[in-house]
């Protein structure tokens, strides 16, 4: 009987789990951001809340708790940003392009989700209640005003990591002096020119944000939610509702982007989005498991599609795997491929954190995005970069300067080059593997499992409304005061008035003198 109770009072403690109602925003369509925020949904669900989402593309598995809200149909990204396009120029490498880029698609795809039916039927209903807004970070700022609608706390998730605006959401400008702009690369100390270009691009990130970007992101709120404004009132500005983000959740760690001065609400979570491998497909697995000199996985990600590819690359590829020792698990998402060689499997679907958990994995060829990039850090694998656009460029560099990998230009491929590339990083040099070890145990070191840090910090902002106790009152300040230029001009003009009084003085005593004298003379 005593024991019974005793079991009932642990089982109705491990209960004591509040169940609350949390709005998902997921307006972006990218593919791979949405299979990084699907695991925050599983989790939270899995936990009890009740998750409604807001998204382009659909969960797929059966969830409990989990009401979907499709943006239908989803944003043409493939139409706007051509894969053709992408696989034949170099213009997106440049810095300024990759950050107007963001601007564009993040204005397009937040003013798509919001004109699409079920969204507009979501946006007329008044009977719902939300104890916290969880959205992508992602530009898609005017979607922000659903918090007001709900009166409820933010937080996002940034996935593809820092940049200055989080920042000052939180209160904090950013050093340009010492904390690169997120799309660089510079690690150790800027020198004299990277500083510069440091403070141009961050100036112009700035001013363009501030003075284009969000007004008319603002503007865009205000169209939609204008039947808000007659019930509640008032609709506050984007600027403000960012700048009451509680936290904010990034993909981010030390080992890839150097650490930054930063707040307590603005929380690293890198490999969030990895769970213990599942078992893999059957025929997988054997190939895997019976591949003498190891297994090379190469995937272009769910964007980069490598069906898309010009076909003089894919047959150089293919070329040079067929001469490789190593087995080849290639992500390919169409029939149409012919010639494959025996020791090259080809794949529509492949799970990738399951691949890169296999000990036989020897090398991970990668388009260089944020989750596959954390993913092979997480499990040790050396990794050959072939990037295309945004943050992939920069993740590459970073990467193949800590020491696991090495990159190349879509454009720099052939048979030679990358032949020579492949054999440096699985067979000529050690030292790639070694270091690939050393990054993974680095990276699983942490005090918590990021998954579990994240939703503790989501029940956190629920629980304590918000945690106003934790915004750091430079939120308030205007750049001005907060850098003290206010300060700085008013000793400046004590300092004009003073050399200007005493200037005055000497001449009036001068004069009086020079009349002394004359009257001598
Ligand atoms: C994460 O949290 C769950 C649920 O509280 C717990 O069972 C699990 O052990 C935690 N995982 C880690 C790695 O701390």
């Amino acid at each position: 009987m005593k024991i019974l109770a005793i079991l009932a009072v642990i089982v109705a403690s491990l209960q004591v789990v509040h169940s609350s109602k949390i709005l998902f925003l997921a307006p972006f369509n990218g593919p791979s951001h949405w299979f990084m925020l699907k695991h925050f949904i599983r989790e939270l669900t899995e936990r009890g809340h009740e998750v409604t989402c807001l998204t382009a593309l659909k969960f797929g598995a059966k969830l409990d708790n989990y009401t979907e809200v499709l943006i239908e149909p989803p944003y043409p990204l493939q139409a706007s940003f051509p894969l053709s396009e992408l696989y034949n120029s170099q213009s997106y490498s440049s810095d300024f392009n990759n950050l107007f880029l963001y601007w564009r698609l993040g204005l397009a795809t937040s003013r798509h989700g919001f004109e699409t039916a079920n969204v507009q039927n979501f946006l007329k209903r008044d009977d719902l209640h939300f104890d916290l807004v969880v959205s992508e970070q992602f530009f898609q700022e005017s979607w922000l005003m659903f918090a007001h609608k709900y009166n409820a706390p933010i937080v996002t998730i940034s996935t593809y990591g820092y940049s200055d605006f989080m920042d000052r959401a939180m209160g904090l400008l950013t050093s340009w002096s010492c904390v690169p702009h997120m799309l660089l690369d510079y690690e150790s100390k800027m020198n004299f020119f990277q500083r510069v270009y440091n403070v141009v691009l961050s100036t112009v990130d700035y001013l363009v944000r501030e003075y284009y970007y969000l007004p008319q992101m603002n503007k865009m709120a205000k169209e939609f939610f204008g039947g808000l404004e007659k019930k509640q009132g008032f609709l506050p500005s984007v600027q403000s509702l960012e700048k009451s983000i509680s936290v904010i959740l990034i993909n981010s760690h030390p080992t890839l982007a150097k650490p930054r001065p930063k707040m307590i609400t603005l929380v690293d979570i890198a490999g969030a989005h990895i769970r213990p491998p599942k078992p893999l497909p059957h025929e997988m697995k054997r190939f895997m498991d019976e591949a003498k000199h190891g297994v090379i996985y190469f995937s272009l990600g769910a964007y980069m599609q490598s069906s898309a590819m010009p076909v003089e690359k894919r047959l150089i590829l293919l070329k040079v795997f067929s001469k490789l020792k190593q087995r080849v698990i290639w992500k390919f998402e169409t029939d149409q491929i012919e010639n494959v060689p025996d020791n090259v499997m080809i794949t529509k679907w492949a799970p990738q954190n399951d691949i890169l958990a296999h000990e036989k994995v020897v090398l991970f060829i990668s388009h260089g995005g944020q989750f596959g990039t954390f993913e092979s850090m997480y499990h040790g694998v050396p990794t050959l970069f072939i990037p295309f656009f945004g943050d992939q460029h920069r993740n590459a560099i970073r990467a193949v300067r800590s020491g696991y990998a090495a990159k190349i230009l879509f454009a720099d491929i052939t048979e030679e080059s990358i032949h020579a590339l492949i054999l440096e990083l699985t067979e000529s040099n050690r030292q790639y593997y070694r270091r690939a070890k050393e990054i993974s145990f680095l990276f699983r070191d942490t005090i918590a499992n990021p998954m579990n840090e994240s939703i503790f910090w989501m029940e956190y902002v629920i629980r304590h409304k918000g945690a106003p106790h934790l915004k750091f009152n430079g939120v308030n300040y205007s750049v001005v005061e907060y850098l003290l230029l206010d300060l700085i001009a008013c000793v400046l003009l004590g300092v004009v008035i003073v050399i200007g009084v005493v200037r005055l003085f000497c001449r009036r005593k001068a004069n009086k003198t020079s009349d002394k004298q004359k009257k001598y003379e």
